[in-house]
């Protein structure tokens, strides 16, 4: 396989820190650039990101020397060092969307883990297990870019990684809707407790834009590409409450489900079908793919955040509690690392696919 050179644009944030780590022995991508605000722009790596650095591991020594760059004033520099890009940017979504596109005609391909592109109708959001083949849709973007290699593939938000993929092998059984509760570690807002003391012991029922996001994103997962456009599916429903709870890392969802009436699988069924689930991530061998995708536990208190997040480097799904309910069919509990699945994780897993499939 080619070895291609990668920059990661937000690089100092938190999910750009889980690309910085990821990125240290990957067997096909090499850091080559960093880049931020213009507050980081000009200082070391390890200058910009040192006194906030998030990660368990200790900062890479290739990324340290790295000199960070302006992600907008530095764009077509970066663009023209690189084979593609990362980016985890916290700012005005108008300006990302304007940043990413800018990159993309620069003929920088962008892997984004920003929400500002997931609902243009030709970007793809994908999850590699789930929908590979919406990235079929690059070549009408690429068109309506006037561009050769740029583009912008996005990644689907945190939050319902937990879910999504359970449900996914279970649609052929007229899965009509679902119910979910999220409990949201505070990693997902660029947080450590030590810069946010006040969720210690603390429960906030409330994280903006995230119930909409966990509602409406899947849809566009499970929708079709038609004339350069991808239309959401109209089922299952889901209705989504949020919250952010004392945890660093790893997000949990209690799910319940209902089925068209007569198609309700058994409780085995639907535990086989979770065993034997695999997407193209796992047939292409993708570098980053967990092997077994969604791992079931018996045991009637698991999955647990602290034990189970990093089931298979924080790329596998946890489930457990799969039970009858009294009102929709069933109901279950599932767990996934939300920096490594839910965004710098599945952004690289996404990378390989487009670099398997010649995309990058
Ligand atoms: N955390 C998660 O679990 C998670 C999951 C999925 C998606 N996301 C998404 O990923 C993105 C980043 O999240 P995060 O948690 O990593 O945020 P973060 O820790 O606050 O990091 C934000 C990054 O954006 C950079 N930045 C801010 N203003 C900029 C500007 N004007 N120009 C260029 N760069 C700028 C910052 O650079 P400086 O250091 O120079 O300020 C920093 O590198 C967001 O869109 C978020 O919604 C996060």
């Amino acid at each position: 396989m080619k070895e291609y050179k990668v920059g990661v644009i937000g690089g100092t944030g938190m999910v750009g820190q889980r690309f910085v780590t990821l990125l240290e022995r990957h067997p096909w991508f090499r850091l080559s650039a960093i880049a931020a605000s213009g507050r980081s722009a000009g200082k070391t790596y390890e200058e910009a990101a040192g006194g906030r650095w998030a990660m368990d591991a200790p900062m890479p020594e290739n990324a340290k020397k790295l000199v960070v760059l302006d992600a907008v004033a530095d764009a077509e520099k970066l663009a023209g060092q690189v084979d593609f890009c990362f980016c985890a940017v916290d700012m005005p979504k108008d300006e990302i969307r304007a940043l990413e596109e800018r990159y993309a005609r620069l003929e920088c391909p962008i892997v984004s883990n920003n929400s500002a592109h997931r609902w243009t109708e030709d970007v793809p959001m994908v999850v590699p297990e789930i929908n590979a083949g919406h990235i079929q849709i690059i070549e009408a973007q690429r068109k309506r870019l006037g561009t050769k290699r740029g583009f912008i593939a996005v990644k689907s938000n945190c939050s319902l990684q937990s879910y999504v993929p359970a449900l996914h092998p279970l649609r052929k059984y007229g899965l009509e809707k679902a119910l979910v509760c999220t409990y949201q570690a505070i990693s997902g807002a660029g947080k450590t407790f030590q810069r946010w003391p006040e969720m210690v012991d603390n429960c906030i029922p409330y994280i903006g834009g995230e119930e909409e996001k966990s509602e409406k994103e899947p849809l566009k997962l499970w929708g079709t590409v038609q004339d350069g456009k991808i239309i959401a599916a109209a089922e299952p429903l889901i209705t989504a409450q949020c919250f952010r709870v004392a945890c660093q890392d790893g997000h949990m969802a209690a799910v319940f489900m209902k089925f068209q009436d007569g198609k309700k699988p058994s409780i085995e069924q639907i535990k086989a079908d979770w065993a034997a689930f695999r997407g193209p991530a796992q047939e292409l061998e993708l570098p980053s793919a967990p092997k077994q995708f969604l791992h079931y536990f018996d045991e009637p208190d698991r999955p647990q955040t602290r034990l189970d997040r990093n089931l298979e480097n924080g790329m596998a799904i946890s489930l457990g509690r799969l039970r009858e309910d009294s009102q929709y069919d069933y109901k279950f509990v599932g767990l996934s690392h939300n920096t490594l699945r839910g965004a710098a994780g599945g952004g690289v897993l996404l990378a390989e696919l487009l670099c398997a499939k010649d995309y990058i």
